[in-house]
């Protein structure tokens, strides 16, 4: 890995940066960095190719090998972005991933912000999967599950991740669709160190399309994902002796208030209610309880149950443990 000197900004940039981030409605005046100012290669060899103006990148998925890019620095908290077209036709077992991570420096206690982008056989769209994970809580998946209203391999759209000290927000063309509120109780389960960005193509066959029932078919490749105007907007740190100090700065309760406005939230609730196919706040399967940042919303209840009885309550089965395993099972192979 390539370490960076940290970033030597005064903190007071870094203040007004994060205010014209709000004031801004997130999405306006942000700099689009070409990809060597950014990023590096992850994997891939050959499979990752620059376009214009090295603005743009297409990561390929073939019989050889999939491929990725890394940012350049790490971040805590900020704002990253991409737009994404993603490949179309027989996508089955393709899965694209836009994320942050910091699991190779902290291997036992990493934290994780996840967009996952899961393929689909032909005539059926992508489904995208969010989830977070923090301190190594990779016990407690908190995976939610989303349909589209396009498909996401016609044309490019933008996907965004939000990352404060209390929020994490993703966004769809800035259409908020997840907003976790750190609480007290989730207690380091809320990514709270040093993360990079990710984005990744590779061979998810075993799980990402039914569990495994349709495989990546390399009849298909290769399979190209392109991203471009990428986002990096955040409080820099340097990965050996990060101080969260100088980041903490940055936020203000009343900035944090305004961070959906209300529009905006009638938005998310909507797309939520229609959208939405799984979460795991509601998996009475997986949790006896839901974890403690769960805020239960009647009306989304309502239609995941009509969805998935047995996942959503509804019926009035109860289930023994081996059922309950099978079902823990049958996450992982979810058919939306
Ligand atoms: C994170 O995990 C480490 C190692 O397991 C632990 O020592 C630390 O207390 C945890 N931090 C929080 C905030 O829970």
């Amino acid at each position: 890995m390539v370490m960076k000197l940290p970033y030597l900004g005064s903190s007071l940039f870094l203040f007004l940066a994060q205010v014209c981030v709000v004031a801004s409605g997130f999405e306006k005046g942000l700099p689009i960095l070409s990809f060597d100012e950014g990023y590096n290669q992850l994997f891939g060899d050959d499979n990752i190719v620059l376009h214009r103006d090295g603005k743009a990148v297409h990561l390929t998925l073939n019989q050889r090998t999939g491929s990725g890019f890394v940012s350049q620095d790490l971040y805590l908290h900020g704002y990253f972005s991409a737009s994404i077209k993603l490949p179309a036709d027989y996508t089955a077992g393709v899965v694209v991933a836009f994320y942050m991570s910091n699991g190779d420096i902290f291997e036992k206690n990493h934290d994780e912000i996840d967009f996952e982008f899961l393929g689909n056989i032909r005539g059926k769209d992508w489904r995208i999967q969010t989830n977070v994970y923090g301190n190594g809580s990779t016990r407690v998946g908190r995976e939610e599950r989303y349909n589209l209203w396009f498909d996401p391999a016609d044309d490019f759209h933008q996907y965004t991740i939000l990352w404060t000290d209390s929020h994490i927000i993703f966004y769809v063309d800035n259409i908020p669709i997840r907003e976790l509120k750190r609480t007290a109780a989730m207690g380091g389960n809320f990514p709270s160190k040093p993360m990079s960005l990710y984005a990744t193509i590779w061979d998810g066959s075993d799980w990402a399309t039914n569990g495994g029932k349709y495989r990546v078919n390399y009849k298909y490749a290769p399979y190209v994902a392109e991203f471009s105007e990428l986002i990096l907007h955040g409080c820099t740190v340097d990965p050996i002796e990060f101080s969260s100090k100088r980041c903490d700065k940055v936020q203000s309760p009343e900035q944090l208030t305004s961070l959906i406005t209300s529009p905006q939230r009638s938005k998310m609730d909507r797309f939520r209610r229609k959208y939405m196919t799984y979460s795991y706040c509601y998996d009475q399967t997986r949790y006896k309880a839901p974890p403690p940042e769960c805020v239960v919303n009647l009306l989304e209840v309502e239609r995941l149950k009509k969805f998935d009885p047995v996942t959503f309550g509804g019926g009035r089965h109860h289930h023994g443990k081996r059922h309950k395993r099978s079902r823990a099972n049958r996450f992982e192979a979810d058919s939306i």
